[in-house]
């Protein structure tokens, strides 16, 4: 159990990071083609961001405390802090690098739920990986030239 609330916070710090870096980009995102992904990235931050109460009171729900500092996120997080303006090709392609580091500590947490008997956490966390795999959809489409 204290392995599973230890990654469960490590991916909850990670979904984090991601929501932030996708709400960078929605906001500093420049060009001709602006619209299009300041749109694209602010679908993603949206949802993600509308997941993380639930992610916190289920890490609450297995019986340990949330981290929500900028301290303990930059702790535990899987994902690099982003402080330049990127290019918006760098934003895609970061984006997604970050996606992938997501839905791979989230597949270790669902591994731990399972072994664990905590089936109601990994239907949650099931749920999480389905959003990114779908979130990496549509920044691979957006990547290709
Ligand atoms: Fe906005």
């Amino acid at each position: 159990m204290d392995e599973l609330q230890q990654a469960a916070k490590v991916a909850f710090a990670t979904e984090f990071s991601f929501y932030l870096k996708s709400h960078n980009f929605h906001w500093n995102v420049e060009g001709p083609d602006f619209k299009q992904y300041h749109d694209l990235f602010g679908g993603i931050y949206e949802e993600v961001y509308a997941s993380i109460d639930a992610f916190a009171e289920q890490i609450r729900a297995l019986g340990t405390y949330v981290p929500a500092s900028y301290t303990r996120f930059s702790m535990l997080t899987q994902i690099e802090d982003e402080t330049a303006i990127l290019p918006k090709s760098v934003m895609v392609q970061t984006l997604l690098e970050d996606n992938e580091k997501t839905i791979k500590i989230l597949k270790l947490v669902y591994q731990q739920s399972e072994a664990n008997n905590e089936f109601g956490f990994s239907n949650f966390i099931a749920e999480r990986i389905d959003a990114h795999s779908k979130h990496g959809w549509m920044l691979r489409a957006s990547a290709k030239e």
